[in-house]
């Protein structure tokens, strides 16, 4: 029997099956690491919600809404003030649609953070520059959840002593309210429910969809 001498080729090609056995478990693990991080991100982009409110819906009473501040406010002086930053979208289609003269300013408060939850606490971080002492003051936001954002902005207006102040809200989910909290104008009464879309955000996404959507979780 003769016995074969391995050559530098035989050695070669052994060494090459061991680094294949070693890397092969840590390539898979990449694989599947890799796979699941565009799954979500498929999900969080393309699956998770589902449609509350079509533009259509939102253009029709957002229509109502602007009429009836119309006819409310008619004859009188009024003063818009915006709430930062989810409120931009309705805001700029309901001037539009208001048949009165009115000036406009913003207030920029933020509660939620980067989460889906509420963090409960308000914090300002623009104030309006507009006087507005003696004057007919509407709020306008995009949500009203908890209450505690226009809890806050309607204390810290009352003390600018306006005339009157109003509150216009498009959503009213009034689940988790913390707060006695009434709006006078409401667009829709929701369930709970994150919704997003209309310059309402997740994480800052969704802020420019036309229609509002519920995130499924
Ligand atoms: C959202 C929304 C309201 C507030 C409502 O703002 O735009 O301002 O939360 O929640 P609340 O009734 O529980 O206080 P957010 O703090 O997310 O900031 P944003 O407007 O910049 O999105």
């Amino acid at each position: 029997m003769v016995k074969q001498i391995p050559t530098d080729l035989d050695f070669e090609f052994h060494a090459r099956g061991i680094i294949f056995i070693d890397i092969l478990p840590s390539l898979w693990l990449v694989y599947v690491i890799l796979k699941s991080v565009r799954k979500k991100k498929f999900i969080m982009n393309e699956i998770s919600r589902e449609i509350l409110f079509s533009r259509a819906e939102i253009e029709k009473r957002v229509k109502e809404l602007a009429d009836q501040i119309s006819k409310d406010y008619a004859g009188k002086e009024l003063i818009i003030i915006g709430v930062l930053r989810g409120a931009f979208i309705f805001m700029a289609d309901l001037i539009r649609e208001i048949s009165i003269p009115c000036k406009v300013d913003f207030a920029r408060l933020a509660s939620y953070g980067a989460s889906s939850e509420s963090s409960g606490k308000v914090v300002m971080t623009k104030d309006i520059e507009t006087s507005i002492k003696d004057k007919n003051i509407l709020i306008v936001e995009d949500i009203v959840d908890t209450g505690l954002t226009l809890q806050y902005l309607v204390g810290w207006l009352k003390e600018r002593n306006p005339a009157s102040m109003k509150i216009c809200v498009f959503l009213d989910k009034r689940k988790r309210r913390k707060v006695t909290l009434e709006a006078d104008y409401v667009g829709f009464t929701i369930e709970d429910g994150f919704v997003v879309g209309y310059g309402l955000d997740f994480n800052e996404q969704f802020r420019f969809s036309p229609d509002i959507y519920v995130i499924k979780q």
